[in-house]
Parts: C-alpha cells; sequence; structure tokens
C-alpha cells in the first residue's frame, strides 16, 4: 500500500480526502494536540480492526474514540445512565475539548471490537483544530489509538508515524509537532471519585478540583503478574528502548557524578536535564530532555528523544529524575514505564 502525505497549514480543504477515506473504512493518521493518532471511523468493525493489524496491537487493549462535539458524548457512551452522571458531565465540562480521556458506559452503536469486549468505552474529544474539523468532516467518531507500531513510543511528528507506519495505512495527515507530547490523561469517575488510569496533560491537581483521586498502582509501581491495571494498555510495556534504561534518583550534584562516570563507557548514554548538560560538556551521548523546572517541555520532548536514542545501539542509557508535579507526573510515568521501573537510588 502506498502512503499518501498530506500536509495541512492554514488550509483545511486537503482534509475532504482524509474524510471520504475514514468514511470508506481506510487508516488515518491525524495530528492531535497529544499524540498523533491512527484513526478509522469507529462505527465500523471492520475498519477499527484493521488499527489492530496495522499497528500490531493485541486485540484485548481498546480503542479511543474521538468526538467533536458535546451532543456525541451521549450519543457514543451511555453518560446519562451512569452513576456519576454529574461527575462526569462536571468533568466533561471543565476539560473538553482537551488532553483528557474519559471512560464510560458504551452505548451499544460502539462495536465491540473498539472496546476489546468491555461494557465501557473511552472517549476524547480533542483541541487540535485539524483533528476537530476530521472528525466533523467524517461525520463519525474516530477511533484511534496513538500511530505508532505497538511497542514504541507514542509518535510527536509526522515523521514519527512515516517512521512506524509508511506502507500500511492510506494517508497521513502531516499537521506539525504536537503541542503537550504524551498521551492523554485518562480518567473514570467512579463513586464519586476519579481513577487516574493514565496521566497527562490534564493534571492530578487540576483534576482534585472536581473530586478526590484515586492514581492507579499501575502508574508508578511495577504489578505482580496477578494484579492488572485499569486500563489493559498499561500492562504492555510501550516506550522501551532498544538499550535498557534506568532512572538515577539523587542529589543533583552526585547524579552528575555518576553520569560522568558512566559516560567513561562510550556505549553508555545519559539522557539528563538541560542544567545537567553544562556539567557535561565535552562529553559525549549526552541527550537533554529539557529544563529540569519545565515539565511541559520535557514532555514535548521525551518521546522523541527516546525514539533518537533508539536509533543508536547503547548498551544501557541512564536518564534524570523528573518530577512528579503536575505534567511532570506524566513524564515521570512515561519514563518509569520506559526503564521497566528499574531506579538507581545513589
Ligand atoms: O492522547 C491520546 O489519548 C492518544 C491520541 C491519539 O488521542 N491516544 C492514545 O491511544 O494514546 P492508545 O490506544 O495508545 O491508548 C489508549 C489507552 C490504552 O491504555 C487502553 O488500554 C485504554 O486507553 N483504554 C481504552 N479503552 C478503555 C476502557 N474502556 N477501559 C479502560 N481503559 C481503556
Ligand atoms: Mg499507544
Amino acid at each position: 500500500m502506498e502512503t499518501k502525505i498530506i500536509k495541512i497549514q492554514d488550509d483545511f480543504a486537503p482534509l475532504c480526502e482524509a474524510a471520504k477515506i475514514i468514511k470508506n473504512g481506510g487508516l488515518v493518521a491525524m495530528p492531535t494536540e497529544t499524540v498523533y493518532g491512527l484513526g478509522a471511523n469507529a462505527l465500523d468493525p471492520d475498519a477499527s480492526r484493521s488499527i489492530y493489524v496495522a499497528k500490531g496491537r493485541p486485540s484485548d487493549n481498546p480503542l479511543i474514540i474521538h468526538i467533536c462535539d458535546f451532543e456525541s458524548l451521549e450519543k457514543y457512551t451511555n453518560i446519562q445512565k451512569s452513576p456519576d452522571r454529574e461527575l462526569a458531565m462536571a468533568l466533561a465540562q471543565a476539560f473538553m475539548p482537551g488532553p483528557v480521556t474519559m471512560i464510560l458506559p458504551k452505548a451499544d452503536i460502539i462495536p465491540l471490537v473498539v472496546t476489546a469486549g468491555l461494557d465501557t468505552v473511552a472517549v476524547r474529544f480533542p483541541s487540535h483544530p485539524v483533528a476537530r474539523e476530521l472528525i466533523r468532516l467524517s461525520g463519525v467518531p474516530i477511533a484511534a489509538p496513538s500511530a505508532n507500531l505497538s511497542g514504541s513510543p507514542s509518535p510527536t511528528c509526522a515523521r514519527h508515524v512515516i517512521n512506524d507506519l509508511d506502507g500500511r495505512i492510506d494517508i497521513i495527515v502531516d499537521g506539525g509537532a504536537c503541542e503537550i507530547g504524551l498521551e492523554s490523561t485518562i480518567i473514570m469517575p467512579k463513586n464519586g471519585r476519579i481513577k487516574l488510569l493514565r496521566p497527562g496533560g490534564v493534571t492530578v491537581e487540576q483534576l482534585e478540583k472536581f473530586a478526590p483521586v484515586d492514581a492507579d498502582k499501575a502508574l508508578t509501581e511495577k504489578l505482580e503478574s496477578d494484579e492488572k491495571p485499569l486500563a489493559p494498555g498499561m500492562k504492555y510495556r510501550h516506550y522501551a528502548p532498544k538499550a535498557p534504561v534506568a532512572i538515577v534518583s539523587g542529589e543533583y550534584g552526585e547524579v552528575c557524578r555518576f553520569f560522568r562516570k558512566m559516560l567513561e563507557n562510550k556505549n553508555n548514554a545519559v539522557l539528563c536535564f538541560e542544567e545537567q548538560k553544562n556539567e557535561l560538556c565535552g562529553l559525549e551521548n549526552v541527550f537533554v530532555l529539557g529544563r529540569r523546572s519545565d515539565s511541559d517541555q520535557q514532555a514535548r520532548q521525551l518521546f522523541d528523544k527516546l525514539r533518537e536514542i533508539d536509533g543508536h545501539n547503547f548498551e544501557r542509557v541512564y536518564a534524570c529524575e523528573p518530577s512528579k508535579d503536575g505534567v511532570g507526573f506524566a513524564v515521570y510515568n512515561r519514563l518509569i514505564k520506559a526503564c521497566g521501573f528499574e531506579v538507581i537510588k545513589l
């Protein structure tokens, strides 16, 4: 299959072609404010099935449906029948459109292949103008996981999508780099509380204004073999670079000294804060995640850095420890997963 690439800047007219492909059961990669998604008609079981094939995604890992208005929230979920509807509606009003996904009772019209057999559906109303216009033109909700091959980091620009999916999908809509760079915050309103299944651009601190937040254990700790995360996808070791990665935790100066020592071996690499780079000058294999206090910048750059590091054949990668506050918690979660939960405590 030849994959067509269309670039969208100010003129959205070329999106009509992509919308036609969605309507006809094809696969379209689209930009969102979080990461690129691999979209298909969420009401068409065959189209949704082809997403799993193109990505090499396990069939027990459900998809998020993307909508472009509040009427669709009522149409494709049973939000009104949920015992937590008031909380759910308040969260939707506060954070949609935006980088959040809500797990709600599913409407019958959504095929089971989309939800991997679950009676709940993950729904997201993106704020990215290109994504919204594509959904609107398609006239259907768009089922879309991140547009990467299963097991590699989510794509934050069209180049990442091309590297993973060229020849496997119909069209890639290039809308530039993603503003947030990490996947959406996934929440489930339950018994007047908010279960946090995946941290993202909408932070725990923001959610706590609405109800108490319970973070799934799977976000920061390795689960035992008999434990299951609330989001089926969180059990897979995504974002795993080829070389083993470990977070190095300790006092700032001590961590810098540790990095210097590890870099004496040319087969090792370091992913550090901007400020640490100055202390490692003259050394090779140093990659910068972002400024230490700038979690938004770290979020935007993390997946690109992991892909860049993956392009080399390092034996071992040592990473700085992101803050767990605000968006930092999402950065920490993705990085610790990339590490297979390995932390070196100095
Ligand atoms: O930002 C995002 O959320 C991006 C963009 C494209 O919207 N999408 C994305 O999709 O990250 P994906 O498929 O890579 O991650 C979806 C996660 C998976 O961990 C999946 O298991 C979980 O959502 N999920 C989907 N439906 C669910 C459900 N009904 N109950 C619990 N978890 C669900
Ligand atoms: Mg994904």
